[in-house]
This record gives structure tokens, C-alpha cells and sequence, in this order.
């Protein structure tokens, strides 16, 4: 059992950095939306899952809100009677504030970037007597609560963090997640070590023997469909519930017509020798397509597909006999961009294996990734013994090409775009430019490239003939969890190459453009 560490999410952009910051220091942490109730906060009310284990500690994360504002989200009582350490941080430190009687109001001035911090009394969580830290906020705690005492202040919060170090509560008003706070990964290393008391125990081999240990526990003698695309996140799943069930898995692979070039049968011919006849391919590109005619709406799109998946899984399963069970390589920021994790947080697009669900779906779900960000679904990989080069397989969206083909997805507009994005992925692999480490400060290469087809047609000039042609997007990105991504500041060279090689070699496209865009605030994919 691991240790556990619970966020409630107060609607900050930076919550999900707190979960990476704890979880890349062997911790298991888990987000809530800030109106959680006890049962799921206690994880007694879920069924078994990987990270369950003992609440060790609170994490109150900032927010957007003023806590006068109407509705304004608040710091519910039970958190504070469960009895482990809690930390609020920004608007986590006002909710808590105020919740115990003490007074916070508007400032003056409000703090946002680097600022000095004063140390004012020794605090266990602040390490040095002055620390550069990262502020963003407008009102501030004017009073602390009764048994409470100012840890630090800065020049425009005198009460900057502060301590009841019997009941080991603590707020900070800047934030150490923040990778330009000095010393924030200290500060946290210390909430979770020195105050809370966990253990490091969070590593790929624990992640993998507690996933097999419930997935076992949940199929009992059933049977598994393993949803495999060829993708880091599937393969790695089918790989999971292979080691806990062996025989009682099959993998399917839909060819939906929506793949890169070539990609089906690239499936194949990696998979069939490991699955022999535990592996069955549907080819499912007809339907696919006749699903999508006349859809142009993103999520209409992304929902249409993931009802379509689940469709063909139903209708393999009347060949293949009994199978309850459906694995799917969902993960963590799959869930969240999904559905949020709160009303604090936003929807920001349905991945298809989880807000495209249909609701009259036949199967249960096994989905041991769910807890998971990408990097932490890689080692695992690694561990299980899955073949680097899959391991390190640039991402693929299960709605494939239709969320690059934006308009109406046809086979002739799919067959456009996979060719210019052959022509981009082949290049960047010539100039060994389709991986990219993490030290590579200057983000040259890319974590994932791709070619976008645009629903907008412009005037070019070929051979004296005026032309009237689609256009191309190129994109590329650095990032490490797929949940913040950098534009990658590929060659001019390489672009020039891709951009006369595409109009040149691909019919009917007379404009190529490069994506300049990070994200936030964009996304990796356009739809
Ligand atoms: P966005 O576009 O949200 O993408 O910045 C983040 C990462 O997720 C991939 N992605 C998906 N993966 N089903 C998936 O399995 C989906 O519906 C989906 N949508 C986006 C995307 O390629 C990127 O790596």
C-alpha cells in the first residue's frame, strides 16, 4: 500500500503541477474537486484502484476567486476533523484562514512573480531565512486565527505563510510548485517527508504490482478485450493485463482508416508476433466513416468516434464470445482535460475513451493507467520490458487523423493528410529530430510532430496557373507530461524542406504553415 496525499482543487492552473512535483518524489497524490465529500476524499466509496492507501496529508491548492466572491469554494469541515497535516497554499491559505476565524481583505497592491521572503519564526516547511518566491494574488490574510503564528512575510503580504505547528496546519501565500520559487520542491519535500510522514514508495515496480494485484481482484475469472491502437498508453495496458490474466486477454485493433500512413499495418507486424492469435484486427475504416459524414463539430467528432469504438468492441465480442470486460489505456490527463476534476476546473475537450463513451456502453472498464501521467505510463513500460522504441513512441490520439483533419473528415481529405504527414515525420527523422530529452533546454526536436489539415483554401501560383488549395499545418512540440508543451524551434531548413516537399508531392495542397503556439494556451491537437 502506498502512501497518499490528497489536492482539493480550488480552480488554480498550477494544481496539477502540485501532483507532479509530490508524485516525481515517489508519493502518490490524487486531485479533488475542492466540494469533494469525506467518502471520496477517504477513497471509501471507490472500488479498488491503484494509490489506494492511507491519507497522509491535505493539500488546499490556490485558486482564481476571491473568498468574499459569491460561491466562492471554501474549506469544507471534515478536512480539518480527519486529523492528518494540511497545507493551503494562495487561496488554499485564505479558505483556511477564514475558515478558522481569521480575516483576510482585498490588498492594496497586488503580488504577482518573484518576491523576497522574510522569515519571521521558524517555520518546518521554509528552509532558508530569505527565499525568492512566486506570488500571484490580489487579497491577503490580515489576521491569522486564534493559535496560529506568522511564519513569513514579503513586501506587500506581512502574513506570507503561517504555522499552527501543533495541529501541523500550514499555509503559504506563494507558490512551491512553481518551478521559480527557491527552494519549492524543498518546501514540499518537507509538507510530505518531515510533517506528514510518507515514504518514498511510489516507484514503477509498486505501480505495477499494485495494478496487477487489482486487476485480478476486479476480473476475477472474466474475460478482457484489450482496446490495443499501437499507442504507448494500449500497448502498455495490454502488456498489464497480460501479466495479471494472461490467456484471458485479447487484444483488438480497430483500423478506423483515421491512422497515419502505413500505421495499421505496422500494428500488425509488431504485434502478431507477441499476440499470435490473441490479437484480432478489425478492419472498421468503412463505418468510421460513415459516422463522420457531415460532422465538423470537435466534440460532436470526439464523441461520435468513441461511441463508434465501443460499437465495433460490442460487435467483436458477438464473434469473439463472452467478454465483460473492456481495458482501455486511459490516463490521468485524459480524465482531467475530459471531464475537469471539479467545477473549478474546466472541460477542455473529450478524449474519446472517456467523455465519448456512450452511456448504454455493455462492458465494465478496466483501466489500470487511470492514475497515471504519461511519463510515470513510460517507466512502467520500461519496467514491464516493452521494446524501447514503443516505449518512446510519440503520442497518438485514439480519434486518430479526424482531430487533424479539421472540417468534415472524408477518405480523400484523411489520404491528403496522411501523406504531408509522412513527408514531415520522415524528415524530422532524417534530421534525428523526432525525440527530444529533457536537458535539451533549447527545444529542438519534438515530443510529438504532426500535420494538421485546415478547413481553409487559399490562392497559390503553380506553373503560371493560379491554384485554389488546401492548406497544411505543421506541428511540433517539447513536453514531457502532454499536459504543457513547448513549440519546438525546428531548422529553417527542415521547415522549407517539408513545406516545398509537401506542395510538391502532395496533390491539391499549395499553402504550408507552422504552429507557433505553446500550450497553454493552446492544446497539442487543434481539435
Ligand atoms: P491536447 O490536444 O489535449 O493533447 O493538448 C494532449 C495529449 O493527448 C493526446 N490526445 C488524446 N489521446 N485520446 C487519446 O488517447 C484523445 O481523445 C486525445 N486527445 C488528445 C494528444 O495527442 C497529446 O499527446
Amino acid at each position: 500500500m502506498t502512501d497518499r496525499i490528497a489536492i482539493l482543487d480550488f480552480g488554480s492552473q498550477f494544481t496539477q503541477l502540485i501532483a507532479r512535483r509530490i508524485r516525481d518524489l515517489g508519493v502518490f497524490t490524487e486531485i479533488y474537486p475542492w466540494n469533494a465529500n469525506v467518502r471520496q476524499v477517504l477513497r471509501a466509496c471507490d472500488k479498488p484502484a491503484v494509490g489506494d492507501g492511507e491519507l497522509k496529508g491535505i493539500i488546499l491548492s490556490g485558486g482564481p476567486q476571491s473568498i468574499y466572491a459569491e460561491n466562492a469554494p471554501y474549506v469544507q469541515d471534515y478536512l480539518l476533523e480527519i486529523g492528518v497535516p494540511v497545507l493551503g497554499i494562495c487561496y488554499g491559505m485564505q479558505a483556511l484562514a477564514a475558515k478558522l476565524g481569521g480575516r483576510v481583505e482585498h490588498a492594496e497592491h497586488h503580488e504577482y512573480g518573484l518576491t523576497a521572503l522574510e522569515i519571521v519564526k521558524h517555520n518546518p516547511l521554509l528552509p532558508e531565512d530569505h527565499l525568492s518566491v512566486y506570488m500571484s494574488h490580489g487579497d491577503r490574510v490580515e489576521q491569522v486565527p486564534t493559535g496560529w503564528e506568522i511564519s513569513a512575510s514579503s513586501p506587500s503580504s506581512p502574513i506570507a505563510a503561517m504555522a499552527h505547528p501543533y495541529r501541523k496546519l500550514y499555509g503559504l501565500q506563494f507558490h512551491p510548485e512553481v518551478h521559480h520559487t527557491e527552494h519549492g520542491k524543498q518546501i514540499i519535500e518537507r509538507f510530505i517527508f518531515d510533517v506528514c510522514g510518507c515514504e518514498a514508495t511510489w516507484t514503477s515496480k509498486c505501480i505495477i504490482e499494485e495494478s496487477v494485484a487489482q486487476i485480478r481482484e476486479t476480473v476475477g475469472d472474466g474475460r478482457v478485450l484489450s482496446g490495443l491502437s499501437g499507442g504507448v498508453d494500449s500497448t502498455i495496458t495490454t502488456a498489464l493485463v497480460q501479466k495479471a490474466l494472461g490467456g484471458h486477454v485479447t487484444a483488438v485493433f480497430i483500423d478506423t482508416g483515421l491512422m497515419r500512413l502505413g500505421e495499421a499495418a505496422q500494428v500488425e507486424k509488431i504485434f502478431r508476433p507477441i499476440l499470435g492469435d490473441h490479437l484480432v484486427i478489425v478492419d472498421a475504416s468503412a463505418r468510421f466513416f460513415e459516422r463522420l459524414k457531415g460532422v465538423t463539430d470537435p466534440e460532436a467528432k470526439r464523441k461520435a468516434i468513441g461511441e463508434q469504438f465501443i460499437r465495433e468492441f460490442e460487435s467483436a465480442v458477438r464473434d469473439l464470445g463472452e467478454f465483460e470486460f473492456l481495458a482501455q489505456g486511459t490516463i490521468y490527463p485524459d480524465v482531467i482535460e475530459s471531464q475537469g476534476v471539479g467545477d473549478s476546473s474546466q472541460r477542455i475537450k473529450s478524449h474519446h475513451n472517456v467523455g465519448g463513451l456512450p452511456k448504454d456502453m455493455q462492458f465494465k472498464l478496466v483501466e489500470p493507467l487511470r492514475q497515471l501521467f504519461k511519463d510515470e505510463v513510460r517507466q512502467i513500460g520500461l519496467e514491464l520490458g516493452i521494446a524501447p522504441e514503443l516505449v518512446w513512441r510519440q503520442p497518438f490520439p485514439g480519434p486518430g487523423l479526424a482531430v487533424r483533419c479539421l472540417g468534415e473528415v472524408t477518405p480523400s481529405r484523411v489520404a491528403t493528410l496522411q501523406q504531408a504527414d509522412a513527408i514531415f515525420l520522415e524528415e524530422l527523422g532524417k534530421a534525428n529530430l523526432l525525440t527530444w530529452d529533457e536537458s535539451d533546454h533549447t527545444h529542438t526536436g519534438s515530443s510529438q510532430a504532426f500535420a494538421v489539415l485546415l478547413p481553409v483554401r487559399s490562392v497559390g501560383v503553380m506553373g503560371d496557373q493560379r491554384t485554389y488549395g488546401e492548406t497544411i499545418a505543421l506541428r511540433a512540440v517539447t513536453s514531457v507530461d502532454f499536459m504543457s508543451g513547448n513549440w519546438s524551434r525546428l531548422p529553417y531548413e527542415l521547415l522549407a524542406c517539408c513545406s516545398s516537399r509537401i506542395v510538391n508531392e502532395v496533390p491539391g495542397v499549395t499553402r504550408v504553415v507552422y504552429d507557433i503556439t505553446s500550450k497553454p494556451p493552446a492544446t497539442i491537437e487543434w481539435e
